[in-house]
């Protein structure tokens, strides 16, 4: 099938160049394992995970079944004033994968959509609780929460704010970002340590500037993906978490690419031990096959939202929030049939496991390769930073992205990155596939 078969008038790309697009187009027809197939017939090795989701790869049957056996059950029912037994069965499970008390979960249709859903948790909570004047949050720079106005507005990736500036929130403030490049250009699967305290600035010029009784919660994700891979430093998350509690002040992880066994744990929050307020979770919980994100709640914050409300009738509704698919039956049957085949297949111990491999394989063969400035490799997941061309950000990063489509793997484009998250079942010589092609386009655009 040629590609102008498929008429391409009226799709409008998301996070897509459109114009590139529609000269050289990169349309998948067919998936199965860890491959796509192309419109053209070619075979595509999926080096990202279609997005951090696949985990467990494409086209798995306990999932595809699971779906269908649920269209012919149950195919949809109102998530307001009723609910179904899959979004129940779906939240038990995410509650027991989830350290500490993590056991509340508000179900939604994506990470935008959790993002947003834990900071409105964060206000009604300090509401609850008599604290209603904690509206400040503090995000990160180059954080990713999506792409709704509040996750937007903790973000911090230049692009992705700067049309909509008037309409960010107002009480917004951000950390400094967690990339040292002189002394930690490349990371091998460690936590780098570093002299001076990432969080000092924090302490004393963030929560003085907003007083910290006025900030309702801090928002980060535990690695920084979306950027471009980055690894918080030794430490870093223990402390964000022992700042949080001096100061009453709401811890959220957004777990979106982390969760669900890229560190090879089943989220970041027990890798590094330190358990947030919220959980922000979407994409591998469904094995990326149909959409479903939520947020796992701490006890005490459900408990006091409803505590507010126990002087009111009993048909009043304690939490003025939700979406028509929250908890959709399909979606949720798709997340025990994805949670159940992780567990069966191990597929987090198995993520841990490639994620050294990946990191010895993009160490030994791009290092020192023209243009490479640094490389990180962490979980099953490695960036590889390009100098930019002079004037032209981003380009050299896409220029490896499209050489690497045409000679058969998928990887990410991000700034200046290339990054490599591939599904939890690559094998090595898939892993060998992913970063000899990646040498030969970076030698290629050098
Ligand atoms: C950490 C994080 N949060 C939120 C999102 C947004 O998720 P979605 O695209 O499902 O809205 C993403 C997407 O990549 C993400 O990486």
């Amino acid at each position: 099938m040629a590609f102008t078969d498929l008429g391409m008038d009226n799709q409008w790309l998301s996070f897509t160049p459109n114009r590139s697009f529609q000269n050289d187009p990169r349309i998948f027809v067919a998936a199965d394992g860890m491959h796509f197939t192309t419109h053209d017939g070619r075979q595509v090795l999926d080096g990202i995970s279609s997005l951090w989701c696949v985990g467990a790869g494409h086209n798995r049957r306990p999932i595809v079944d699971a779906i269908k056996a649920q269209l012919d059950t149950l195919d949809y029912a109102t998530a307001f004033h009723a609910s179904n037994d899959q979004a129940f069965q779906a939240a038990a499970m995410v509650a027991a994968l989830a350290p500490g008390d993590l056991n509340k979960v508000l179900f939604c249709n994506s990470g935008s959509e959790a993002a947003d859903t834990s900071l409105k948790v964060a206000l009604a909570y300090h509401r609850a609780r008599g604290e209603g004047h904690r509206n400040v949050f503090i995000g990160r720079e180059r954080a990713y929460h999506g792409v709704g106005f509040g996750g937007m507005s903790v973000g911090g990736i230049p692009a992705n704010r700067k049309a909509f500036g008037a309409s960010l929130l107002p009480r917004v403030d951000h950390l400094r970002f967690i990339h040292d490049p002189v002394h930690h250009a490349y990371i091998h699967n460690e936590e780098p340590v570093w002299a001076d305290d990432p969080l000092l600035e924090l302490e004393t010029r963030l929560l003085p500037l907003h007083d910290p009784s006025n900030v309702a919660a801090i928002i980060v994700e535990p690695v920084a993906g979306s950027a471009g891979w980055y690894i918080p430093p030794k430490g870093y998350l223990e402390r964000l978490r022992d700042i949080c509690d001096k100061h009453g002040i709401l811890l959220i992880f957004d777990e979106v690419i982390t969760g669900f066994g890229r560190l090879g744990t089943p989220f970041a929050a027990d890798f590094y031990g330190v358990v947030p307020d919220m959980l922000n979770f979407a994409k591998g919980v469904t094995n990326g096959v149909i959409p479903l994100g939520g947020v796992v709640c701490r006890e005490h914050l459900y408990s006091a939202v409803m505590a507010a409300h126990s002087g009111a009738p009993e048909h009043a509704i304690e939490f003025f929030h939700g979406y028509t698919y929250s908890g959709h039956p399909v979606a949720c049957a798709a997340a025990i049939a994805t949670l159940n085949l992780y567990a069966q297949d191990d597929l987090f111990a198995r993520a841990g496991g490639m994620g050294r491999v990946l990191g010895d394989a993009v160490h030994g063969t791009l290092t020192g390769l023209p243009t490479v400035n640094g490389l990180r490799s962490f979980g099953l997941a490695a960036a590889v930073e390009l100098a930019p061309v002079p004037g032209l950000p981003g380009k050299r990063a896409y220029d490896v992205f499209m050489t690497c489509f045409h000679n058969g793997v998928l990887v990410r484009p991000a700034g200046d990155n290339v990054v490599v998250c591939p599904p939890f079942i690559v094998e090595k010589s898939q892993i060998d596939q992913i970063v000899t092609t990646l040498a030969a386009a970076i030698r290629q655009h050098a």
